[in-house]
């Protein structure tokens, strides 16, 4: 595994997630979550999410459940929806919070419209002690979802100095393990149980 990369996503719906698994796969880095103690499910919960995204009004975080320090990864990516023009405001919580701490970003944002919001990028970087090193604007499901994915996986590995995974053998073999993970307790237990 690569310790000094990190992907941190949000995902209300789980397109943001996807891309980032993907991501995380084809590095063969960490995937962590992030959220915000707001309920952002349903109607009311995706009017909550536009308003809070136009007002720029941000809550507290959960806590990160990664590796290492934050500062201590080389890259640190971030995945976020698009809200309302912006980026989400769980997103916009974390960089508020924690973006100083972070050495080297880069940015995924995922959104429904042929839209590109470049200009999201500028907002984050406001955030950062430094500007981001690369950035992707996707909208899944579309034609050059898979070119512009790829692109910023070569960008993103070309600056941290690592080896690219094949993006969907990588998921398969993440996808085996986790399977042999979920096992294994299983097989544990029984053992367990026959020694009493
Ligand atoms: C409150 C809200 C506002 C949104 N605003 C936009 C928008 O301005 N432009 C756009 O293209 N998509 C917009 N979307 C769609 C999401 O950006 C898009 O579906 C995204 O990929 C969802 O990611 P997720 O499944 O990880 O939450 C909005 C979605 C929500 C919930």
């Amino acid at each position: 595994m690569n310790r000094d990369i990190i992907c941190i996503f949000y995902s209300r719906t789980g397109h943001t997630e996807r891309t980032m698994r993907e991501i995380a796969a084809a590095l063969d880095c960490e995937l962590v979550e992030v959220r915000d103690r707001v309920r952002r499910g349903g109607a009311v919960g995706w009017l909550r999410c536009g308003l809070d995204a136009m007002r720029k009004r941000t809550r507290a975080i959960t806590r990160l459940q990664m590796q290492r320090q934050l500062w201590e990864y080389k890259l640190v990516i971030l995945g976020t929806p698009v809200w309302a023009g912006r980026c989400s405001s769980v997103m916009r919580g974390l960089l508020k919070r924690r973006g100083y701490e972070m050495a080297d970003v880069a940015y995924v944002i995922t959104h429904r419209s042929e839209e590109p919001y470049r200009e999201i990028f500028d907002q984050m970087d406001q955030y950062l002690q430094k500007p981001r090193v690369a950035d992707v604007s996707l909208r899944p499901g579309s034609t050059g979802y898979i070119f512009w994915r790829d692109q910023f996986l070569k960008a993103c590995a070309d600056f941290a100095g690592v080896a690219l995974r094949d993006v969907e053998e990588a998921l398969a073999a993440e996808a085996n393990r986790e399977a042999a993970a979920s096992k294994r307790p299983e097989r544990e237990s029984a053992g367990g149980a026959e020694a009493e």
